[in-house]
């Protein structure tokens, strides 16, 4: 069969040429625990130590043995995987645990959790911006309907005689007519104006460099320029805040300020007021900003955001896609800094590394049950992943939670290993950040290194991507760059992670500070 015009490559042409002027353009053919295998030339198979693990979406390594018979088993009693609009007691069992769990490390049995299911992490995202949104519109509706109250009673007073029109700073009325005809155009003209703001989407809050997707909406809140602003004009805004700043916080909290236009009589006399218009759709907030370098939250910023949550009186949506599942030592990583959230999301291990997965969870004195009709989608709650999620989340809790002590032991290990060579290396390492198993080592700027080709990657973003070239290259050993300048590198391994594979890694790491503090640009170029 002969291949249409412009070659055979029909996916990842772009992705592919440029993995590969990195050096990172390597298929692997087998993965198990915190190791890939690729074949070489010679039909050798080459192990890889992967500290990528899918973007953190394997707590429990490739292809755990239990979870690969858990999954077998699942597939030989034939149970129903795709039956949507029936009973999915799965469903519930899942969100029975979460519950218990959220009770256990962060809200003290304060109210329990509605789920709701999807497949990716931004697409649970996006139901979060649906409902905020769903709950909005109802503030909204209840406002209203207040106002239309107060306009009624007005009506009332001012064709009883009972009450004359006021000037106003708001709305300039003309001097004829009688009160009926001056109250008609104040009330039409506010009502135009509180239309429009009506008619309005919600600004969403986040802190700066977050990231919560690349979906319409989840893109908006994933501050990165390149990938977000092409979009803009597709969904509502975000406030990017910084969360070492709570009075810059309340300050664009407070510029963000709207009203709705509302009439009260008062002593005989028609006035117009302004009503707090719920302009914040929700704040959200990754407990550890994986895609920013793995930045934790600090305590005091988890204070301030759920405070400034309180007093806007929006869902505080805690992004727990990278951190949760028990990553950094804990099931929930905001359990670490006491942050309390009314939506949590969920996604990347809870699919056991074989199935895709994702929920979230809203506190009951928020969730609108209708939202459960809604809001459906095919493939979501389906029997495959969520059987597959039951297992992962036993294996979590088993032995009173080990999988949660053996993360943070694994980390607090690994961790120590980078700050050495952080330390050894002050001129090309800049800081190690993170908890757990969520960890980064943040290089130097480079763009004003001695060497041309280091400076060059440097400045166009590519440092990152070709240190992790050269570690694979020559050290077998998968990293990927991370953080808005690409100057970190990322480790979130399996809780597999042995000595061995530490010690691995800090000898490539003391290479790549090696060649860093050489300025030996050539050996980083593949
Ligand atoms: N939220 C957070 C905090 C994430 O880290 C991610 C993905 C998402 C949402 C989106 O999930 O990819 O399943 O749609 N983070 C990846 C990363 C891409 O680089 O760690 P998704």
């Amino acid at each position: 069969m002969s291949s249409p015009a412009g070659g055979s490559v029909f996916a990842d042409r772009v992705l592919n040429d440029w993995l590969s002027s990195v050096g990172l353009g390597i298929e692997y053919s087998r993965a198990e625990a915190n190791t890939l295998y690729f074949v070489d030339e010679d039909g050798e198979e080459v192990p890889v130590l992967d500290h990528v693990c899918g973007f953190g979406s394997l707590i429990f390594g490739h292809h755990h043995p239990d979870i690969t018979a858990h999954a077998k088993a699942t597939l030989d009693q034939q149970i129903p995987v795709y039956v949507p609009l029936s009973r999915q007691s799965h469903a519930n069992d899942i969100a029975a645990v979460l519950n218990a769990i959220l009770w256990r490390e962060i809200q003290g049995g304060d109210g329990d959790y509605a789920a709701i299911f999807a497949n990716s992490g931004a697409e649970a995202v996006e139901i979060c911006v649906k409902h905020a949104e769903l709950e909005r519109r109802a503030r909204i509706a209840k406002l209203t309907e207040e106002v239309g109250r107060n306009a009624q009673k007005a009506r009332e007073a001012v064709g009883a005689g009972r009450a004359t029109v006021a000037e106003n700073p708001y709305i300039q009325l003309g001097r004829e007519g009688g009160e009926t005809e001056r109250l008609e155009q104040l009330l039409a003209e506010a009502g135009r104006r509180n239309a429009e703001l009506i008619a309005k989407g919600p600004v969403h809050l986040a802190l700066e460099n977050a990231f919560h997707g690349k979906l319409v909406a989840s893109v908006q809140l994933t501050q990165n320029p390149h990938w977000r602003l092409p979009f803009t004009s597709l969904a509502s805004s975000t406030r990017f805040l910084r969360a070492d700043r709570p009075e810059a916080m309340k300050a664009a909290v407070e510029e963000l300020r709207m009203n709705l236009l509302d009439v009260l009589v008062d002593d005989g006399v028609v006035t117009v007021v302004e009503r707090d218009f719920p302009v914040i759709g929700a704040f959200f907030v990754e407990p550890v900003q994986g895609a920013n370098g793995m930045r934790p939250l600090t305590e005091a910023a988890a204070r301030e955001i759920r405070a400034v949550c309180d007093a806007v009186g929006c869902p505080l949506i805690v992004d727990e896609i990278h951190s949760g599942m028990g990553r950094t030592g804990a099931f929930f990583a905001g359990s670490h800094m006491g942050l309390r959230g009314d939506y949590y999301t969920l996604a990347k291990s809870i699919g056991g590394g074989i199935a895709k997965n994702a929920v979230a969870l809203f506190h009951r004195d928020r969730f609108r049950p209708e939202f459960e009709v809604m809001h459906s989608s095919t493939f979501a709650k389906d029997g495959f992943s969520a059987s597959i999620a039951l297992k992962v989340l036993e294996m979590l809790e088993a032995d009173d939670g080990r999988a949660y002590r053996v993360a943070a032991e694994r980390g607090e290990r690994l961790k120590e290993v980078l700050t050495t060579v952080a330390s050894d290396y002050p001129d090309v390492v800049d800081a190690v950040h993170g908890i757990g198993l969520m960890l980064a080592l943040e290089f130097k700027d480079q763009t004003r290194a001695a060497s041309e080709p280091l400076r060059e990657k440097a400045a166009s973003g590519m440092l990152g991507y070709c240190i992790a070239g050269l570690v694979l290259r020559e050290h077998r050993i998968r990293v990927l760059p991370v953080g808005p300048a690409g100057n970190s590198v990322r480790f979130e391994p399996s809780i597999y992670l042995t000595d061995a594979d530490i010690a691995r890694t800090e000898n490539a790491l003391r290479d790549v500070c090696t060649i860093l503090r050489a300025q030996d640009g050539d050996r980083l170029t593949p």
